[in-house]
């Protein structure tokens, strides 16, 4: 049986780090689907095509190729925040649902982060992890990463954009942010990238 790990967790949290480690460590395929998200939110701008028009964003998710998964722009921070909007619309999480189980069935095997994998993407996974850190840790990160790519933002702003993106994306009805149930939790307040990694990595030999 493929080995696919399925990791889930809100933003900034540490669980993209850990799913690219566990990629490599393993030598596994890897999908970041927050950029999806991201995507269908960036093509949509660029077309002038209003965030909530349901219909629109549904026809945009189905047509999504690859190759737009490689634009620069999807890692900025207002990108994040325009995601979180269609990510809500049910006919985006459809259409998208077809695209993450394809790459999820590789006979490589996979790993998968995001916020729905364990729930609703990759229920069967091998090894399921929730990936959590407080808000401000979680904040003090994203600024850092942002301000390494040059992007001016303060601590407080980002502090908000993380409560508010954690309200909307754990009270939405289409698939909210939540722990499986057999999902194994990791805090990653205290940890460091290595620390995580180690601590992922034992899961994951238990799970072989
Ligand atoms: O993880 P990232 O910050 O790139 O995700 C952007 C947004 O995409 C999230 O806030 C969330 O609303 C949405 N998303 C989702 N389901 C996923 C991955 C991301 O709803 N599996």
């Amino acid at each position: 049986m493929p080995l696919l790990i399925a990791i889930d967790g809100p933003a900034a949290s540490g669980k993209g780090t850990l799913a690219r480690r566990l990629a490599l460590h393993y030598g596994l395929p890897h999908l970041d689907t927050g950029l999806l998200y991201r995507a269908v939110a960036l093509q949509m701008l660029d077309a002038g095509i209003d965030l909530g028009d349901r219909a629109e964003a549904g026809r945009v998710a189905s047509n999504l190729v690859a190759d737009q998964l490689a634009d620069p722009r999807l890692r900025e921070r207002a990108m994040g925040e325009a995601a979180s909007r269609v990510s809500g619309i049910p006919e985006v999480r459809a259409a998208l649902l077809s695209w993450q189980r394809r790459f999820a069935a590789g006979e490589a095997g996979a790993v998968l982060d995001g916020r729905d994998i364990g729930t609703v993407i990759c229920p069967d996974a091998r090894v399921k992890l929730f990936v959590t850190a407080s808000p401000e840790e979680r904040a003090r990160r994203r600024h850092s990463e942002l301000a390494g790519r040059g992007e001016e933002t303060t601590l407080a702003a980002i502090l908000a954009d993380i409560r508010a993106r954690d309200e909307r994306d754990s009270s939405r009805s289409a698939a909210p942010l939540r722990a499986a149930e057999d999902a194994v939790r990791i805090d990653t307040t205290e940890l460091d990238a290595d620390e995580a990694f180690a601590v992922a990595r034992d899961v994951v030999e238990r799970a072989r």
